[in-house]
């Protein structure tokens, strides 16, 4: 292969300065401690790595979810019922969704809401051919402002796979679960995907695969900070770095500076040590008694839970 015809997204990928983006990202990086939020992984560039992130064979996420899914849809269907309503948070693919209204009774209208437009846009799609009779109401935004429902049918079952809220610490993912339920209200369910904590030995490879996948996500950060936050990151510089927390039962993702060196962001020059870390992403791994115990403070009790037969992964069913 000629390297020089090898299309790069990057390259391509537009510069379009955001100040927005060029403000929060100079408050984390101003901050004693480094960090960036965790939502700003998700660009286009951000989105097709995370795609690829599931394929992996270390990342055991995904196909573990999907297979619980499938296998635990006929009691999913019995306890449901007829007719619902499904809302998803973070719908970034629409697999796990197919799943989901596959195995429910005629399901009614699906709601596909995430802060990637492309995404929501894509997802709906996909379901709108396969699914001809089930209304469709993707919703663009950022979960954790709230979401004003648009006029459902009953019963709601909202949905957030992935072990997405394994990215939101206790205090987060708490006012996440308060405002989840108070958008789908009395009588509503909530199926969760939580992933469970395990050895350091499989979880710290699922975030640091041998392919580099796992490093190019979150190194993209820095490239999507130099097109939209004027910033002049030099990526070589800086080195993924997954990281098992056992006090907190997270794994930490870092950006890792190589060598002392300053880079300049919107005008605003940052100094890194060598070694120093830009702190990107946390993904808290949680007990069925963890996670339950911050359901129970945002007013959902457990109804199921299902786990695979490895216990890699589980799958809750809650009831407001
Ligand atoms: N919800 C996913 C998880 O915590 C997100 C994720 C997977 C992720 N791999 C990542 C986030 C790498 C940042 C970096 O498993």
């Amino acid at each position: 292969m000629n390297s020089t015809t090898t299309p790069s997204s990057r390259a391509a990928a537009p510069r379009h300065f955001d100040p927005a983006i060029a403000e929060v990202a100079l408050k984390g990086l101003r901050a004693p401690r480094k960090t960036l939020p965790a939502h700003l992984l998700y660009d286009e560039a951000g989105c097709r790595l995370f795609e690829a992130i599931t394929r992996l064979p270390e990342y055991y996420v995904t196909r573990t979810e999907l297979a619980l899914l499938r296998q635990l849809g006929p009691e999913l269907r019995e306890r449901i019922g007829p007719g619902a309503a499904v809302v998803e948070y973070g719908a970034g693919a629409p697999a796990k969704a197919a799943l989901l209204l596959a195995a429910l009774d005629r399901p009614a209208a699906y709601v596909p809401f995430d802060i990637a437009e492309g995404a929501v846009t894509a997802t709906a799609e996909a379901l709108r051919q396969r699914f001809p009779g089930l209304a469709l109401h993707p919703l663009v935004g950022d979960f954790m402002d709230g979401i004003a429902l648009p006029e459902l049918p009953r019963p709601l079952l909202g949905f957030f796979p992935g072990s997405t809220i394994g990215n939101l610490d206790p205090e987060a993912a708490v006012r996440f679960l308060r405002k989840v339920r108070a958008a789908l209200g009395e009588e509503a369910r909530f199926l969760v995907g939580v992933d469970l904590p395990k050895s350091p030995e499989v979880l710290v490879p699922a975030y640091d695969d041998a392919a580099g996948v796992t490093a190019a996500f979150n190194l993209n950060l820095l490239h999507r900070l130099n097109r939209e936050a004027g910033a002049a990151f030099d990526a070589a510089r800086f080195t993924h770095r997954a990281v098992w927390n056992a006090t907190d039962s997270r794994i930490e993702m870092h950006l890792q500076s190589r060598q002392p060196h300053s880079v300049a962001v919107a005008g605003v020059p940052i100094h890194f040590e060598a070694g120093e870390t830009i702190h990107t992403e946390n993904s808290y791994k949680r007990s069925p008694d963890a996670f339950l115990a911050l359901a129970a403070q945002a007013g959902w009790r457990g109804e199921a839970l299902w786990l695979d037969p490895e216990g890699l992964f589980s799958l809750h069913l809650l009831a407001a």
